[in-house]
């Protein structure tokens, strides 16, 4: 009977893998260390051990931080893939922590990531889903191949860590490419083939305002791997193009759609205008760094009635610099005067033991450039706040993230800067001239969140290097510390507060005032004990990224029951802004998220009095972002010295109604449309929701005019965002 059975058996799985679409592969041979021979087909790694693909090296027992290591899959691929597709095979490996080169039977096959050694230096993609073409001829059909993968992990865990690796047909997405963007009037279609095919392409032009669909088009095309085709259609403010490409010969769809931007906020008049906060807070004795804000044409002149003894201006810069002993308000006129006209500003200067009396305002570098950051990015930045006139809004500070940490720290046991930043304290100088101030970023763990040096053991040290560098921001990031964390049975909110709490303590100890943000993403709520710390603001959440999802959960969700903790001095963190060019990374790309999602992103961080961090590379800022950042009555929400967090006042039928009183009186309140279509929503309907009487006109902050308040179509994920003064 046996004899029968085992034969048939075989038989059965051999059918089986004649006709098989794929073949998933859970294991492989797995060896630490680097050697080029283990790329090749023909070597022996039977002494290796076996992994599992589907968890990290760490969970089976493997520590091997920032090194390399070796996979070897083995493999049948069945002849039976080549069959109803395209020729090409389909390495489809999932995500890699952290880079990967990757060989079929000794034949190059692609790379993600880059490795320390590398030119461009260590890029990780960790979380980036390989998937591979091979060219059919490397394979070997109905026999055993070997796919060698040769991985370098920063810190921990390491390797292949999500699911099987699976051998299969490439889908349309594997062998087209499309990319949908905009251009001035137009809108621009690149269709790119890896094998030969035709489809069909069509396009619909849809009105934000109306959900009507117009000017629809279908054309046939020839694809072919060594052209591109580019199709583009004239396109109008705000309209919404819509593109599908139906592959004819292999089959897929695949869609994209753009969304022109459109500027609201009317532009800046050329006499002077003041822009930025109405009060500055700083400890007695502690350098005052405080750029005028001022926008208009240039050349400017500035003065400041006022002043105390010890504080000088830099009458052509518009830089307050010096420091008071003494505690006190010390109200001032902030004067600018152009070929145009002079503008004069009633401001107060608060020396007492509170800084960040409204939120911040700035850039980082994490958004944008990721571990890529270098002083050159920075400084290019920080150029473009001024050149660009960013700076003339209030935004001041420039923060370096993750990633300026040299490997090693000095024989001293100081913390320095690696190759990327030559001169950090020249950096933090020149800001300093200009008005700036300079933002580092560390964790109280042995790592930060990119494997480079943190804290640890080096509280004050640090605190008094950063003195040195001319520090005025520290961003300070959990991360390494979990492992401090989970040695202990501590389970308390002490636990929580006590790496935070000792750095604290060397911060006040410095002749500066450095802004302290707590970056661990919410736990313990910290919002109930940041201020304990004398935290200027804490991150409410995780990582934020550019997608309606992340913006709706951080923004909307996470932030609701959470406007009782903010306030003059401390407030809470949704994370930085994820407008403009972003990219976590050397490569950039416009933020993912619709111009109507940018505009409520903006106006849903200035009513949540949040950080106003920008986190794209300023040097590339176009007219829509500048717009969505420079809107002086939108910041001048934000910047409100009340500092009262917005509550939300209403959530009906996807309409969300948030709102926040101001110093002058007036309320500030966001109408968002979070429905997937366009909502007309009455003004004085709304306003009745929050029990308030709708005056005739209200003021639209983005507009910067007064509006009947009557009946307003708000575009799917978009905002109103209006003033309301009943007593005035
Ligand atoms: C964490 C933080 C980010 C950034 C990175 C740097 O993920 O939340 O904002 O600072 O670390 O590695």
């Amino acid at each position: 009977m046996k004899k029968l059975i085992i034969p048939t058996l075989l038989l059965l799985l051999n059918l089986l893998m004649a006709q098989a679409q794929e073949v998933m592969v859970s294991e492989a041979r797995f060896c630490k260390g680097d050697d080029p021979a283990y790329q090749k087909a023909g070597f022996d790694d039977s002494s290796w051990q076996v992994l599992s693909l589907e968890k990290d090296w760490v969970q089976q027992g493997v520590r091997n931080p920032d090194s390399y290591a070796w996979y070897r899959i083995h493999v049948v691929i069945p002849s039976s893939l080549k069959k109803g597709s395209t020729d090409l095979v389909l390495l489809d490996l999932g995500p890699i922590d952290d880079t990967d080169e990757t060989w079929l039977n000794g034949h190059f096959v692609g790379k993600s990531g880059s490795n320390p050694d590398d030119p461009e230096g260590y890029v990780s993609k960790w979380n980036t889903p390989r998937r591979y073409l091979v060219d059919p001829k490397t394979v070997r059909w109905d026999k055993e191949n070997v796919i060698a993968v040769r991985v370098y992990n920063g810190g921990d865990p390491g390797g292949f860590f999500e699911r099987p690796v699976r051998i299969g047909k490439p889908a349309v997405n594997d062998f087209v490419s499309l990319s949908l963007t905009g251009e001035k009037d137009a809108c621009r279609l690149v269709l790119k083939a890896a094998v030969k095919t035709s489809g069909i392409v069509e396009m619909k032009v849809t009105n934000p305002l109306t959900a009507e669909s117009g000017l629809a088009q279908m054309r046939p095309v020839r694809l072919s791997p060594k052209q591109e085709t580019v199709l583009s259609w004239p396109v109008e403010e705000q309209q919404l193009v819509s593109v599908t490409y139906r592959d004819e010969k292999y089959g897929g769809v695949l869609s994209a759609s753009y969304a022109a931007p459109y500027i609201l906020t009317p532009p800046a008049p050329v006499t002077p205008r003041y822009n930025g906060p109405l009060v500055f807070g700083v400890r007695p004795g502690s350098p005052i760094i405080f750029r005028l804000a001022f926008s208009g044409e240039r050349p400017m002149k500035y003065a400041v009635e006022g002043l105390p003894d010890g504080v000088s201006l830099d009458p052509s810069k518009g830089v307050l610099s010096g420091s008071v002993a003494e505690k006190g308000d010390y109200p001032l006129v902030l004067v600018a005067t152009n070929a145009h006209g002079e503008a004069r500003q009633a401001f107060t200067l608060k020396v007492g033991d509170k800084i960040a009396l409204t939120p911040p305002m700035g850039w980082n570098s994490w958004n944008c450039w990721g571990l890529s950051v270098s002083q050159e990015k920075v400084m290019s930045s920080a150029a473009a706040l001024i050149n660009r006139g960013l700076a003339d809004y209030g935004y001041s500070y420039i923060n370096v993230d993750d990633a300026w940490e040299a490997e090693e720290r000095a024989a001293d046991g100081s913390i320095v800067c690696n190759e990327k930043f030559p001169d950090m304290k020249g950096l933090g100088d020149w800001l300093h001239a200009n008005g700036l101030k300079l933002g580092i970023y560390s964790s109280p763990g042995d790592r930060t969140c990119g494997g480079y040096l943190g804290t640890l053991g080096h509280e004050q040290q640090d605190a008094e290097t950063w003195n040195a560098w001319g520090v005025d921001y520290l961003k300070y990031d959990w991360c390494g510390y979990s492992k401090v964390f989970n040695a202990q049975a501590d389970r308390s909110t002490a636990a929580y507060v006590r790496p935070y709490l000792k750095m604290q303590e060397y911060l006040r100890q410095q002749p500066r005032d450095i802004f302290y943000s707590l970056c661990q993403y919410g736990m313990a709520n910290v919002w109930t004990w940041g201020h304990a710390v004398d935290a200027n603001s804490w991150r409410t959440t995780g990582d934020i990224t550019d997608t309606w999802q992340s913006l709706y959960n951080i923004g909307f969700e996470r932030q609701t029951k959470l406007y009782p903790y903010a306030g003059p001095g401390h407030w809470n963190d949704p994370d930085m802004l994820v407008v403009g060019k972003v990219g976590w990374s050397d490569h950039l790309r416009d933020s993912r998220l619709t111009p109507d999602e940018q505009y409520t992103h903006i106006t849903l961080w200035s009513l949540l009095a949040a950080n106003m961090l920008i986190g794209c590379d300023i040097a590339q800022i176009d007219d829509f972002t500048f717009n969505l950042l420079c809107n002086n009555e939108v910041n001048a929400v934000n910047q409100d010295i009340l500092g009262i967090q917005a509550h939300r006042d209403s959530d009906q039928d996807g309409i969300q109604i948030w709102s926040r009183p101001l110093a002058d009186g007036c309320i500030a309140i966001g109408i968002f449309n979070l429905n997937e279509d366009p909502v007309p929503v009455n003004l004085t309907e709304a306003l009745a929701r929050m029990h308030l009487i709708a005056p005739p006109t209200v003021r639209d902050l983005w507009r910067q005019e007064d509006i009947p308040a009557t009946t307003y179509v708000i575009p799917s994920h978009g905002v109103r965002f209006i003033k309301l003064c009943p007593c005035l």
